[in-house]
């Protein structure tokens, strides 16, 4: 159920009537890991959806009704094409559009820096169609203020009819609407609906908020107003700073647990049993995917402008970045123990994803592993169910191709860095003839040639 109380503002606004009928038109820009399942969940509730991306080979395969995510299968896009659904690359549709909402990436530059052009470049195509009464929501994480320093200003100076932007007066004529509302999904994470996962809605005035919301109410069961775009930016980088700074405790934790001969998983396991403040989080590799690696910095960045240091991100990015090369250590103690060196060594790798079960390679702490690897002199091959091959990256280029699981005594070291749930670690811990395990994915499997790193 959504919290507001969907009164004054929203009921009298054009786009209420449509967005209840369910007849109001919805773009979703950027149609990634984030913005189609959310045109998705749209067009499930019987909205016209319409994609854009500008990728010309995704939005081929939508019109063919195919699919590039592992976990939407083809024929949830064939349904929503007999619903409806299209993509399309011509920004010119935007104009038929009632809501437009942005899901484009936001990573950080070769300097470890917010890097704002997709965002920016998405604005600027929006920009020349926009109509009013157009409600504009971003969803890209992004340091608080981008939506009102970067998207609005862009939409205002822009736009072919002189709109503004939609302020607290009561005024809907010559105005759009715009809102930031965060996207919270944890991919992979089963146990949890979207639709349960409440939605966080900041918009730049009570219109902008109320009209998010209202959107936003017909396939999330509960919708959380805040005040501004900025509360709402700052509420995704805490949840993800939260996440990033408690993995660092931990694999510090961990790095110390191993040099005093502690199990770190069983000591997780244990405190764990408290029915109050303590959660659990778990060491491994290394930080991986678009989100925890990144977003934090879109904090720190921000904070100088500020004269503020942020002191955990950096400390908790320090930790976590550093784990991979402890991951390289581990392979090159563990070889040395059976008097080998990693050069010249044959090292298989398990799993190349950046977490169990998804199909999604972003930072993974793989790649730098097998460059590490790699550049210490080892053979280097390795299997993932969900990656047949790696290519080129925006910070690798590995060109490889995933090998079968059949020689495992063949390798000097059988290295596991993601623990999808296909793999028989048995099998894996009885024909290799040394496993490295960053996951603890062979617990309860003891033997001598397993090391738990
Ligand atoms: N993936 C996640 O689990 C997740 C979770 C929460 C938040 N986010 C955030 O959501 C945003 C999107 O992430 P994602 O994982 O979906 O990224 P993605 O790379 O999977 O998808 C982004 C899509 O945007 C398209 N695109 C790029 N520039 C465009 C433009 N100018 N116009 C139209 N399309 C354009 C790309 O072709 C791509 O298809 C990011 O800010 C990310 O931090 C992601």
């Amino acid at each position: 159920m959504s919290r507001l109380n969907l009164s004054s503002v929203v009921t009298d606004h054009h786009l209420s009537a449509p967005i209840q009928n369910r007849t109001a038109r919805i773009g979703v820009v950027g149609l990634g890991y984030v913005g189609l399942p959310l045109a998705l969940l749209f067009n499930e509730a019987r909205f016209p959806v319409t994609g854009f991306d500008v990728d010309p080979q995704k939005v081929r395969i939508l019109d063919e009704s195919g699919s590039y995510i592992h976990r939407i299968p083809p024929t949830e896009i064939q349904l929503a094409r007999t619903r409806g659904f299209s993509a399309t690359s011509d920004y010119s549709r935007i104009g038929e559009m009632d809501a437009i909402i942005i899901c484009v990436p936001t990573p950080l530059n070769e300097h470890h820096e917010p890097d704002l052009s997709y965002i920016t470049s998405t604005v600027e195509s929006i920009a020349p169609y926009l109509r009013m009464g157009q409600l504009v929501v971003l969803e890209s994480t992004t340091y608080p203020g981008t939506t009102e320093e970067l998207v609005v200003p862009i939409l205002e100076a822009k736009n072919r009819f002189k709109l503004k932007v939609a302020g607290d007066s009561e005024e809907t004529e010559n105005v759009f609407y715009v809102a930031f509302s965060p996207e919270r999904e944890d991919p992979g994470n089963d146990t949890v609906a979207r639709r349960d996962i409440p939605k966080v809605v900041g918009g730049v005035s009570a219109s902008s908020t109320e009209l998010a919301a209202c959107l936003y109410g017909t396939i999330f069961n509960r919708t959380v107003p805040v005040s501004a775009p900025a509360v709402a930016e700052m509420t995704k980088l805490l949840e993800n700073i939260y996440r990033c700074v408690n993995i660092a405790l931990v694999n510090e934790l961990k790095l110390l647990c191993l040099r005093m001969g502690i199990d770190v998983w069983e000591v997780i396991a244990a405190a764990s049993t408290k029915p109050f403040g303590f959660q659990p989080f778990y060491p491994g590799p290394g930080l991986g995917g678009h989100c925890i690696p990144v977003d934090p910095f879109y904090l720190s960045w921000k904070a100088k402008e500020w004269d503020f240091h942020t002191r955990f991100i950096e400390l908790a990015g320090e930790i976590n970045n550093s784990m991979p090369y402890h991951v390289v250590e581990s392979v090159s103690a563990a070889l040395n123990r059976k008097r080998k060196a990693v050069n010249g060594s044959k090292v298989l790798v398990l799993g190349v994803a950046y977490k169990k079960d998804i199909d999604d390679l972003r930072e993974s702490p793989a790649l730098t592993i097998i460059e590490q690897l790699q550049k210490a002199g080892a053979y280097v091959e390795y299997n993932d169910p969900y990656f047949p091959r790696i290519g080129k990256g925006r910070k690798y280029n590995l060109d490889m191709q995933s090998v079968p699981l059949e020689d495992l005594a063949g390798y000097d070291c059988v290295l596991i860095v993601t623990d999808h749930s296909d793999y028989d670690y048995s099998r894996i811990v009885r024909e290799a003839q040394l496993v490295v395990d960053t996951r603890n994915a062979t617990r309860g499997i003891s033997a001598p040639n397993v090391v738990r790193c």
